[in-house]
């Protein structure tokens, strides 16, 4: 006999204003089962996790927990029927420790129950999740990964049979990924329930036991066990989309573009130190760096952009000396950049689309006092469609976009003015897998044309599939040089995770 649901919701249907965004007839999770959820950005995924987690109200529908209706009206009561979500960002307070972290998110108050057991708990789980981490340290201090494992920790701690992880790798390298799925195995063996929601296909095909696609709200079908294959799933998604490939590099590398020299960065808070790192960057290339995301990646894009002043060494842009150079004087001279949190970096949320569209070049369609609005959505239509991308809705607020769709908007933006040197990080971030292959597509576009572009990701597949060379980044330095004949997932790992040095 197949134990019954430990959650189940049928005819879920929640709209906002106009939009449909879920009308779901029934999705359950049993003991055990590792569900994934996939879709085109806007599909309505978080949407229908942050239903079950009691975020937000649906209009219709209904919710059994166990077999038994309930009315879930927030996350509290969502916790207390055991369930739990951790959501794409973090919900850990920084300063505090592990420990006070998940004291504090529990329903006892630590004082309610021993301390002693409390830890005893806490042990024994944060062991069996493999979370190695000493719970004196601060939590900002972990990192990105294990801040992750805090956030599961703190949900089984409370009480969660069933775990909703809203794109829980997308951050992730992939040893640590692998050590996500290690421990969601350890989960499913002890008859949890786990909903994880990701575009990387080949994670679904690796650890899901069940697949929910879904398509402009709906559940446009399901997929079990051996029948869960890429293109069974593509199909699904996009109708059976071919895959958009990117053309190789037509012709050998111009001019040197970017020059970075001897470059050393000074000590700052939750900062990376960069050290003595050196790199050239030529017209129609694209440079790869590799590495966990914390070895420096930000403050190298920093120091590009200008943003961050190095304490020593040179920086040269187009061979001119560009050390003092200004953020707004970088990004006259044709630098682009994409950050790798759009909404803490690239977007506000309070304003349109259409107006977050304006940031950073706003010069170019001023007009007397205001702004020549419908030269900049001509501009951006135009570059929307260059990236293959369904047409922005300019009317929506930043806040209610999906993680894909905010993202679409800083690329959308940020490409749209023939940058001459790209400066790319995780760019690929939040999108479906069609989004992610027209956003390659379009920097090998990029390059034929002429521009120089650092491409930072931590997805080596991406990294192989379009660098012309491959840098590893970690601690704030170069670990490794890898041109494509060299690039393989063992090797380069290696040298990502410090398990291997340059000779
Ligand atoms: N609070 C809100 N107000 C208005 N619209 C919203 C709100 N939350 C979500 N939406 C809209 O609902 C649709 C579904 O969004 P949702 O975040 O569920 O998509 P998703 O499948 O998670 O996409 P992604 O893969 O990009 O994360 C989107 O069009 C989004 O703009
Ligand atoms: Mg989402």
């Amino acid at each position: 006999m197949t134990p019954g649901a430990l959650l189940e919701a049928t005819g879920i249907v929640k709209r906002f204003g106009p939009l449909l965004a879920n009308d779901v007839d029934a999705f359950a999770v049993y003991p055990g089962e590792v569900v994934a959820l996939l879709g085109e950005n806007g599909a309505g995924k978080s949407t229908l996790c942050k239903i079950l987690y009691g975020f937000y109200r649906p209009d219709a529908g209904e919710i059994r927990v166990s077999g038994r209706t309930e009315a879930i009206t927030s996350p509290r009561d969502a916790r207390r029927l055991g369930i739990g979500m951790v959501f794409q960002n973090f919900s850990l307070i920084p300063a505090l420790t592990v420990w006070e972290n998940v004291a504090l998110f529990l329903p006892h108050l630590p004082w309610t129950i021993s301390p002693t057991k409390l830890r005893r708990r806490m042990s024994d789980l944060a062991q069996r999740l493999r979370l190695t981490v000493d719970p004196r340290l601060p939590v900002g201090r972990l990192a990105v990964s294990d801040q992750q494992k805090v956030e599961i920790l703190k949900q089984l701690l409370g009480g969660a049979r069933v775990l909703i992880l809203d794109e829980p790798t997308k951050e992730l390298a992939q040893p640590e990924v692998d050590g996500l799925f290690d421990t969601i195995a350890e989960l499913r063996g002890d008859g949890y329930g786990i909903v994880f929601i990701t575009h990387k296909l080949r994670e679904v095909t690796r650890c899901a036991d069940r697949v929910a696609v879904m398509r402009q709200g709906r559940i446009a079908g399901t997929i079990e066990g051996q029948q869960i294959s890429e293109p069974a799933l593509l199909n699904l998604m996009f109708g059976g989309a071919a895959r958009i490939e990117t053309r190789a590099r037509a012709g050998a590398p111009g001019q040197i573009v970017l020059e970075l020299d001897r470059i050393t960065t000074r000590p700052a808070v939750g900062a990376t130190v960069l050290r003595d790192l050196s790199l050239r960057l030529r017209a129609g290339e694209i440079l790869g760096v590799a590495g966990v995301s914390g070895n420096g990646q930000r403050e190298l894009a920093d120091v590009i952009l200008g943003p961050r002043r190095p304490a020593s060494g040179v920086r040269r842009l187009w061979g001119e000396d560009a050390t003092g150079w200004s953020v707004a004087r970088t990004r006259e001279s044709g630098v682009a950049s994409i950050p790798d949190d759009p909404l803490a970096q690239g977007a506000v949320s309070g304003l349109t689309v259409r107006e977050n569209l304006v940031l950073g070049s706003g010069r170019q369609y001023r007009n007397g006092l205001g702004y020549n609005w419908p030269r900049l959505q001509a501009a951006m239509d135009a570059s929307a469609a260059r990236l293959r991308f369904p047409a922005l809705a300019y009317d929506q607020r930043a806040a209610v976009l999906s993680g894909g769709n905010l993202q679409r908007v800083v690329l959308t933006r940020e490409l749209a003015h023939q940058p001459k040197l790209i400066v790319a990080l995780y760019p690929t971030r939040g999108l479906d897998a069609r989004g992610a292959w027209s956003l390659r597509a379009l920097l090998g576009e990029a390059r034929e044309a002429g521009a120089a572009i650092l491409l930072v990701s931590e997805d080596l597949e991406e990294l192989f599939d379009i660098s012309d060379r491959l840098i590893v980044l970690r601690d704030g330095q170069i670990a490794a040089n890898f041109t494509p004949d060299k690039f393989r997932v063992e090797t380069v790992g290696a040298f990502m995770v410090g398990a291997a040095h340059a000779a």
